[in-house]
């Protein structure tokens, strides 16, 4: 159920008709079913009810701050990896104690925000990362409450771009090499090892990667333990994948139950950073047909959405599924829905079979929300879309088009340049 659904042949996002959205802000936006994201992060805080937890909502999926401001209202946390979506988190009202920091670049900037704002937890990704933590935090005398992102060598079996959990990959640091910075954390005056974090990929469709992983992690834990830290938080990262076509994805209850049997009772707080599987479903793009056109056995749907609003197809050859806005009774047809950019890589879809459309009118691009608006560009100089939110029998707009000034915004003239 994602609140998307047609009625006497017309979609509707939750009680309102898509159509009259895109009458009054025009298109291509973006537009959330509020309905969805609250339910689909309710399902999933309350599969772990069993377990203490914190749900950290990753702000990379979708940052907008309405979005933040329901996880905020519903007790979330954000997992955050920038000082940008710190100061997004913090601003929507998501208390600093429920904020986890991974990443493989902070800068001194950044870690130092980070500190001072008290947030839960630092997961570390490098010992160079440690040095300056440690550098900056005796500097400003502050407890610092840390984790090291291990790197549980797993595979995913996931889009090559999204595992993160490979000895190949950039992200977290093998055990080993961990142990030992761990002993050193504990020597420190400032720093303090309270967890142990990692984060496998995204769009992970099977139990089996999560499994191993919690049951290496488990192992971490306790002979950090039997050293003498007190490891008190375990993050498990983010990843549960969704349905975009026929996938078919592990239910949060059944994800939280082989969490619940592998993890066992160790008393340990369990820290988890949804995003895809809380807001991907939770959004469409709707874009409007601008021109068909017909060439030497293709038909193109050009539409006024394009690879700068939503990469994912360009970038990962991604399928999203695409619909009419208004049902007809007309022959379906095979057509690549392409944008105005010039790049033969901009497509939302290829080959598709699709309702035949005329110039006008409109598609959603389904299962948006995630990695859809928070990834997209100026490129070509195109404003970036609009954000709606439905509530209910009404809408709200929770971010505005871009106008031409925004294009050049933080833009300056250089004195020889200036014009007379
Ligand atoms: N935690 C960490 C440390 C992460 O790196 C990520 C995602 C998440 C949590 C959230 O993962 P999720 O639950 O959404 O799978 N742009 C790609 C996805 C990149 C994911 C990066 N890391 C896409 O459009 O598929």
């Amino acid at each position: 159920m994602d609140h998307f659904e047609y009625r006497d042949g017309k979609l509707f996002c939750e009680d309102v008709p898509v159509r009259a959205i895109a009458k009054k802000v025009g298109t291509p936006f973006y537009l959330y079913s509020h309905a969805t994201f609250a339910r689909h992060f309710n399902v999933f805080d309350g599969a772990f009810s069993q377990i203490p937890h914190i749900v950290c909502y990753s702000l990379k999926a979708n940052p907008n701050g309405a979005l933040l401001r329901i996880i905020a209202k519903s007790g979330g946390g954000a997992d955050i990896v920038s000082g940008g979506e710190l100061y997004r988190a913090l601003g929507a009202g998501i208390p600093a104690d429920r904020i986890v920091y991974s990443g493989v670049g902070k800068t001194p900037e950044e870690l130092r925000y980070a500190i001072e704002s008290g947030i839960r937890m630092i997961n570390m990704e490098s010992e160079s990362e440690f040095k300056t933590l440690r550098r900056l935090s005796r500097k400003m005398k502050r407890r610092v409450p840390v984790s090291i992102r291990v790197n549980p060598e797993i595979d995913p079996k996931t889009h090559p771009y999204i595992t993160t959990g490979l000895k190949k990959n950039k992200f977290g640091i093998l055990w080993e090499d961990a142990a030992r910075i761990y002993r050193e954390i504990a020597a420190e005056e400032y720093l303090e090892p309270v967890g142990i974090s990692s984060h496998i990929g995204s769009q992970i469709l099977e139990l089996g990667p999560f499994v191993e992983a919690i049951t290496s992690l488990k192992k971490m834990v306790l002979e950090l333990r039997g050293l003498g830290m007190a490891i008190e938080m375990l993050d498990i990262g983010g990843g549960l994948g969704i349905t975009y076509k026929d996938e078919l994805p592990p239910e949060p209850k059944d994800y939280a139950k082989v969490v619940n049997e592998n993890l066992g009772d160790i008393g340990i707080t369990l820290v988890l950073e949804p995003g895809r599987v809380i807001v991907g479903n939770s959004g469409v793009f709707v874009t409007k047909m601008l021109y068909v056109k017909q060439t030497a056995g293709k038909t193109f749907y050009i539409v006024d959405g394009a690879m700068n609003d939503l990469v994912r197809p360009s970038l990962y050859n991604a399928y999203h599924d695409i619909v009419p806005v208004e049902q007809k009774k007309r022959k379906a047809k095979v057509v690549d829905l392409v944008g105005p950019i010039c790049e033969s890589g901009d497509f939302l879809a290829k080959d598709r079979e699709l309702q035949g459309l005329k110039e006008g009118e409109l598609v959603a691009v389904k299962s948006a929300g995630a990695y859809g608006y928070a990834m997209s560009s100026n490129y070509n100089s195109r404003r970036r879309a609009a954000e709606v939110l439905v509530r209910g029998d009404e809408f709200f707009v929770v971010r505005k088009r871009e106008t031409l000034k925004d294009l050049i915004r933080g833009e300056k003239t250089p004195s020889f340049l200036e014009v007379e």
